[in-house]
């Protein structure tokens, strides 16, 4: 670990420059109050792109002024940052930096990878920068609460426990499982009633350690090779995520019908299956608004196929659904079966659209399909060809889609993802990783938008980070059919919200294990006020469709039903 410090100032007004031998940073104002300060050590990172920040509020000049052995920086508006140079510290509204160093802590390997299943040969290819990394470290007052970071088990008050920035396919997580699905590495916090915001823009694996390891200290810590903060005012919490939302995006108007009630299994493994679902949802007097298809609709689970014994007449079968008032919604992997002959695999081939591995030949795992290829999304050309793909579903009459398994999930490797030396054009994974989800919705998105202009997208989403909101609804992946992952699914949907990300759910009735009429009825209850209002059960689990345990049962959910 090194102290951060700085030799000198340079007020180039916007901005602000912190000049040292080793370290550079840069603060900026924006015109909504937000304080950004970057921080790099290599000059190629001193512009460095974001993902997640869209049209950044315009940046307004401090008013600077040294201040003994600080700088003080005002806002119009009276707000102050200090600086101390040497060694390099700030404080801002209630927050005092304790210490800001660089160089990283653990091996990014060690980081991600679950105790007892690391691979010995991994530890040394964690795909990072030499000489990357930052740690920031803040007092934590006894009492401050702290909310956000997205998607997460535990109590609304995220204070008390260390979370990991590290998109994770977590299939059978409990209440102390972290990281799940989506990484936001944005904190909401309330010092005596005043709420604040800090939205670490990095993409790469972090940690936000909220006096847990110390019971006083709060410390942040990124393993990229820049570390961006922003620092977003309150005073109320409304205020910090209007301003938040500001730099990542709000969430557009859905279609009408994403607010209904959405009946899901993995799988209805037919048409007549499907069918049978809607007829009941019928029969039993219960409204219903989109049926969904999981990945057995496929052929071989070759993405933008449907099997041709299982579904072979997809247009029909959707459309007949469409003429009684239900929408069909499909899922959609990222991986791509390699298979010569198959149009998908072969168009992506000539397009050079894969992830590929350090010698820039295609990496090839495992999902459901086997052997699997990657898209690399984070190319504009790959998302465009992927956007266009949707064209097969669309010409069927589907209307929504569902993005899953896009941590990436890899089966093959410990733990369960792409390598982190894996390559997307010049960046590596440890870079990208984070960011899968985001970009895959961002292509979904433009391929429906470009394909049906007169239509709002429906996209849900398993995997995602700050900006996803833009694209993506998001649901919180495998949870079970226990009466804690109801309750859990409370706090960590209304996190979601806190960070920006208003249009969400969890699987009502528990996707894994075996749910039962109580449980389900008062899922079901609770799911009415979920923006996103799912049943889904995942396969060699009980059947958990609202007629499944009868009465009283049943009478409960189609009141529940109705009342949304
Ligand atoms: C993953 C998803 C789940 C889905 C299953 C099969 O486990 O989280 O919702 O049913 O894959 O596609």
């Amino acid at each position: 670990m090194s102290t951060l410090h700085f030799e000198r100032y340079q007020d180039a007004q916007p901005e602000l420059y912190l000049r040292g031998q080793r370290f550079q940073a840069r603060v900026q104002l924006y015109d909504n109050g937000i304080w950004r300060l970057h921080l790099w050590q290599r000059p190629q990172d001193a512009d460095k792109a974001s993902a997640a920040i869209m049209a950044a509020p315009a940046a307004v000049s401090p008013h600077v002024e040294p201040d003994g052995e600080r700088l003080c920086l005002a806002s119009p508006t009276g707000d102050r940052l200090w600086l101390h140079l040497d060694p390099f510290r700030w404080q801002w509204q209630d927050l005092t930096v304790l210490a800001m160093d660089a160089e990283r802590q653990r091996g990014l390997q060690q980081e991600i990878t679950p105790p007892g299943t690391a691979h010995p040969n991994q530890a040394d290819t964690d795909g990072l920068p030499r000489g990357a990394g930052f740690t920031l470290t803040l007092k934590a007052p006894p009492g401050d609460c702290y909310y956000g970071l997205g998607e997460r088990t535990g109590f609304l008050n995220k204070r008390g426990r260390r979370w990991i920035n590290w998109n994770t396919d977590e299939f059978s997580h409990g209440p102390l499982t972290d990281p799940l699905y989506q990484s936001h590495p944005f904190v909401m916090g309330c010092h005596a009633g005043r709420y604040w915001g800090l939205y670490l823009d990095e993409s790469w694996f972090s940690s936000f350690d909220l006096a847990c390891t110390d019971p006083d200290v709060l410390a942040i810590h990124s393993a990229g090779p820049t570390f961006d903060l922003y620092l977003i005012p309150g005073p109320t919490p409304v205020e910090v995520l209007q301003r938040y939302t500001a730099l990542v995006g709000k969430a557009p108007l859905p279609p009408l019908w994403a607010l209904g009630i959405h009946q899901c299994r993995w799988s209805y493994p037919d048409a007549d299956s499907v069918q049978a679902i809607v007829a009941a949802y019928q029969a039993h007097d219960l409204p219903l608004s989109a049926i969904w298809m999981d990945i057995d609709y496929m052929e071989s689970y070759k993405v933008f196929s449907f099997s041709s014994h299982r579904f072979p007449d997809p247009t029909g079968l959707i459309q007949g659904l469409r003429a009684q008032g239900v929408r069909t919604v499909v899922i959609v992997d990222p991986a791509v079966k390699q298979e010569p002959g198959y149009p998908v695999y072969e168009t992506g081939t000539a397009l050079g659209a894969w992830v590929s591995d350090e010698r820039d030949t295609p990496l090839v795992g495992e999902v459901w399909p086997k052997p699997t290829v990657w898209p690399d999304f984070s190319r504009p050309e790959v998302q465009r060809w992927w956007g266009e793909w949707h064209k097969v579903y669309l010409q069927a009459g589907v209307a929504g889609i569902w993005n899953d398994m896009n941590e990436p999930s890899a089966f093959n490797w410990t733990p369960r993802t792409l390598p982190l030396h894996a390559r997307h054009g010049r960046h590596s994974h440890a870079e990208m990783h984070n960011l899968y989800g985001l970009h895959m919705a961002q292509a979904t998105v433009a391929g429906l938008q470009q394909l049906v202009p007169e239509q709002r997208p429906f996209v849900l989403t398993r995997a995602g980070s700050p900006g996803i909101q833009r694209y993506a609804w998001v649901w919180t992946g495998d949870n079970s059919s226990y009466w804690e992952h109801l309750e859990m699914s409370l706090p960590m949907l209304l996190n979601l919200g806190l960070s920006g990300v208003p249009f969400v759910g969890a699987d009502i009735g528990g996707f894994s294990g075996d749910c039962d009429g109580e449980l389900l009825s008062r899922w079901t209850w609770l799911g009415a006020f979920y923006p996103l209002m799912r049943n889904h059960a995942g396969k060699g689990s009980r059947r958990q469709e609202p007629w499944e345990f009868g009465e009283p049962w049943l009478s409960a959910i189609r009141q529940a039903l109705q009342f949304r």
